[in-house]
């Protein structure tokens, strides 16, 4: 087939990564130490090569680089062997669909996260966020990590399903879907699909985790079908919606795998940004000041509402610093779907791309000083001089993040809230190192918290 669209012409550089020898090529550098093996690979090349088994990949590290890609769906579209992988938990959901299924998928499910969703899902995040503040006492250390991560299944749960979820419902998801979240990684890192077939007891626990997920949600699904929707969640907005184009409604299967989706996407994302916030202004002081000022002066010590957000500006720039620096999705992947030319360089149909959020937003010449936790970056005056595409940690173009007003919605609100009534410490010998798993996450943060004066 004739090679396709090419980037912007520009004297692109085209590199190899080194070393990579043996059977495994970089696989191994990747699985070992991603982080740092990716964020070394910008000096040989706007396009760097590398060989993961028998399969080349290709990390795409100047931001016009990746806008083009994320842009042109037509050439690289979402796919490739860790798709097919998630497609057997996800089904065919926004994730895993196709371009053609997902432009259809996507017209359908925008109106679940319109405004006016966005404004009633956040009365849901204000009582949740009130909740986790009171459940707290300055006797016992909370580990944030899987306070974050409570917080936003809980959030996520009832905007989906609102009053038709109980208690239990919400503690089976927080139990299981991290077991499904895990095991969907390591089968991921696998490109034999050999070890998930072995009955370990991990792969007997993520076969039960998901067979609860499932069937939770076939419950839940069949529950309001039973009922009629009609209410302000997530799920009724799905029943409800009609493709506009053909008049059709989603199907129960359509509807499940969304929600599956949404689950998996939503809950660990978000908690683990969060998670860093708390992290990083515990070791940044000023910062911290400056924002329970913030926090302080607009709430004096209430929940934090919807209708607040506009007079949080310092919280939302601490909480897109986090983002730049511990960007939860730090990569992600594109399949070529006809042969093309990528940065001067042919590649075949089936060339899998790889686009990391994280290198993008540590490369000193798109940020100086990455490593610099500098809320004030995002200040509108010094915001402007940051490159176009440069920070991208929803992603960009047709597949870009649906839920990045209401993961930003929920974020804003989980930390004005959490600093004008609790004052964190990192826990004495408490030792964060970042995990790169499904999400950016950073393991236990153990916090000692100390109660703000109303
Ligand atoms: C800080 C929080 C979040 C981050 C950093 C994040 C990041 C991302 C990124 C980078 C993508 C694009 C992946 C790609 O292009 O292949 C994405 C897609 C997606 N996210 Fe998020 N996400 C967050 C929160 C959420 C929330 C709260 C929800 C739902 C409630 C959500 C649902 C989704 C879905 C369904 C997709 C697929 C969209 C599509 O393909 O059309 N995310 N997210």
């Amino acid at each position: 087939m004739a090679p396709t669209t090419e980037a912007p012409a520009q004297a692109w550089t085209h590199g190899r990564a080194p070393g990579g020898r043996g059977p495994a090529g970089h696989a191994l550098s990747l699985a070992r130490t991603p982080l740092s093996f990716l964020t070394s690979l910008p000096r040989y090349g706007d396009l760097v090569e590398l060989r993961l088994g028998h399969r080349r990949a290709y990390l795409a590290c100047h931001p016009d680089l990746v806008r083009h890609i994320l842009l042109d769906s037509k050439t690289f579209d979402s796919g490739g062997a860790l798709k097919d992988k998630a497609r057997l938990i996800l089904g065919n959901g926004l994730i895993t669909a196709g371009r053609q299924d997902h432009r259809k998928q996507r017209r359908m499910i925008q109106p679940a996260f319109h405004q006016r969703r966005i404004a009633s899902y956040a009365r849901i995040m204000q009582q949740e966020c009130a909740q986790i503040c009171d459940s707290w006492h300055a006797s016992r250390p909370v580990d944030m990590c899987d306070a974050m991560h409570a917080l936003t299944a809980r959030v996520t749960a009832r905007c989906l399903f609102s009053t038709n979820i109980a208690q239990s419902d919400v503690r089976e998801i927080q139990q299981w879907l991290p077991v499904v979240i895990r095991g969907a990684f390591h089968r991921a890192l696998d490109p034999t699909g050999l070890l998930e077939r072995v009955p370990t007891r991990g792969n007997r626990r993520f076969d039960e985790a998901l067979t609860r997920l499932n069937s939770l949600i076939t419950r839940l699904v069949s529950r309001y079908r039973a009922r009629g929707a009609g209410g302000q969640d997530l799920l009724s907005a799905l029943l409800e919606t009609e493709d506009t184009k053909t008049g059709s409604r989603l199907s129960d299967q359509e509807i499940h795998d969304q929600v599956m989706t949404l689950l998996l996407a939503g809950i660990e994302t978000t908690a683990s940004a969060l998670t860093w916030s708390l992290h990083l202004l515990s070791r940044h002081p000023g910062v911290a000041d400056r924002l329970v000022a913030e926090t302080d002066d607009v709430l004096g010590g209430r929940a934090a509402t919807y209708e607040d957000i506009p007079a949080l500006p310092y919280t939302s720039r601490v909480f897109n610093e986090t983002l730049r620096m511990f960007p939860p999705a730090w990569v992600f992947t594109r399949t070529t779907v006809v042969d093309t030319r990528l940065a001067g360089h042919r590649l075949p149909s089936g060339a899998d791309i790889l686009i990391s959020p994280y290198v993008l937003h540590r490369n000193p010449r798109l940020f100086p000083e990455p490593r610099r936790f500098d809320p004030d970056r995002w200040a509108p005056e010094r915001a402007a001089g940051i490159p176009s595409g440069a920070m991208l940690p929803f992603g960009a173009g047709s597949r870009k993040c649906i839920g990045d007003v209401f993961g930003m919605t929920e974020a804003v609100l989980a930390l004005a809230t959490l600093t004008t009534r609790w004052k964190m410490t990192l826990a004495p010998g408490a030792k964060v190192r970042p995990k790169a798993a499904m999400s950016l996450g950073s393991g236990p943060l153990p916090m000692v918290l100390t109660p703000r004066d109303k």
